[in-house]
């Protein structure tokens, strides 16, 4: 095979190598059943053992000992689906979800809240155009608010909560664009969402943990899709899942595992991060765009001189093996995502091209 591009892709992204070839010989003939497990029944006994090891791994992975609150739900509609789902079933007019609005994914989840007549903007950093997150004690959630909503990791902008903060009302966490980079406190959150295809799997199943206490809150007359309730009652299949992307995320898991798990994960992606930000810093050239404290070890968002120079860089890039460094079309400038995936080789082959460039048009 001819050697694959380097995937710095901000989402379907990059997936584990030896993933992929582990699926490609199994694609035909999944767990010796003589068929693949995208023919199976989601009923059967084949794909009961998928989702179970999926759950299995993903808990052990959080340190969710036997006993824990959380209930794991695969469903389907992406993280903007959860948008809708998270107020519809826990927020009212009297108590509002709390939103802190750190970029364009948070503004679309507080949206879907106040369709409802039910969101409340607790911080908003739009001023700042995104570029900063608030510090401890710079938001506050107000005593009838029913969840407090962050978005961990902002992928346009380039900002990432450090850990996650402690809150009066349950911590709703989109999780999308850095779920297991790191350990995760699950003693502090009510739901994490996430959808799959950044550090998880493939696009079409989205990851939801939602603690047993905020299930069956929904009010009358919500949809039975879109009530948690009925997915926890229905065992995970009140419809019919994904199933190949369930089975391609417990490859992931198993991949992570194989690894050391989520602290190995979080040095791994440091110091992936730190190598690149280092290029950055160092040079007059290239221009990070997120306040330093705030940056994230997932989405590397910088800026060159000019838009002639960045169209220039994405295209000498991708002539030398480098795709997917634009950044989001709502704020241009670049951006390399380095999801847990992404090979150390992958972001010393960018920093070396970073440098060069610098070197011939600086
Ligand atoms: C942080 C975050 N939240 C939500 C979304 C939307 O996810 P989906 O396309 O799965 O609905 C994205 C997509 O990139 C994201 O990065």
């Amino acid at each position: 095979m001819s050697a694959r591009p380097h995937n710095f892709n901000a989402g379907p992204a990059i997936l584990p190598f030896e993933v992929m070839e582990e699926v490609r010989e199994s694609i035909l003939d999944t767990n010796g059943s003589g068929l693949s497990v995208m023919e199976w029944s989601h009923r059967s006994p084949d794909y009961d053992a998928v989702r179970g090891e999926v759950a299995e791994r993903l808990f052990r992975l959080l340190g969710l000992a036997e006993g824990h609150p959380f209930k794991l739900l695969l469903l389907q509609g992406g993280a903007s689906m959860q948008f809708a789902m998270v107020p519809m079933n826990l927020a009212t007019a009297e108590h509002p979800g709390a939103y802190v609005l750190t970029g364009v994914w948070s503004k679309k989840a507080l949206a879907e809240a106040n369709r409802l007549g039910v969101g409340h903007e607790a911080w908003s950093g739009a001023e700042a155009n995104f570029c900063k997150l608030p510090g401890e004690g710079e938001w506050s959630v107000p005593d009838h608010a029913a969840f407090a909503h962050i978005t961990t990791n902002n992928t346009i902008f380039g900002t990432q909560f450090a850990g996650l903060p402690q809150t009066s009302a349950p911590l709703v966490a989109d999780m999308s664009s850095d779920i297991l980079s790191g350990p995760i406190d699950m003693d502090r959150v009510g739901i994490v969402y996430a959808g799959a295809q950044k550090n998880l799997g493939p696009a079409g199943v989205t990851v939801v943990l939602i603690r047993e206490d905020l299930i069956g809150r929904a009010p009358k007359g919500t949809p039975a899709i879109l009530d948690y309730q009925t997915h926890v009652k229905a065992d995970g299949l009140y419809n019919t899942p994904n199933t190949f992307g369930v089975y391609l995320m417990g490859r992931v898991l198993a991949w992570i595992e194989r690894l050391g798990g989520l602290a190995a994960m979080r040095e791994r992606n440091e110091s992936k991060a730190r190598a690149l930000y280092g290029q950055i810093d160092d040079s007059g050239f290239y221009r990070g765009t997120a306040d330093l404290g705030d940056r994230s070890i997932m989405n590397v968002c910088f800026r060159l001189p000019s838009e002639d120079l960045e169209k220039k860089f994405i295209a000498d890039a991708k002539a030398a093996g480098m795709v997917g460094l634009k950044g989001h079309r709502s704020v241009g400038g670049c951006r390399a995502s380095i999801y847990n995936a992404m090979p150390p080789e992958s972001v010393s082959a960018l920093v070396a091209f970073m440098h060069e460039f610098e070197q011939n048009n600086g």
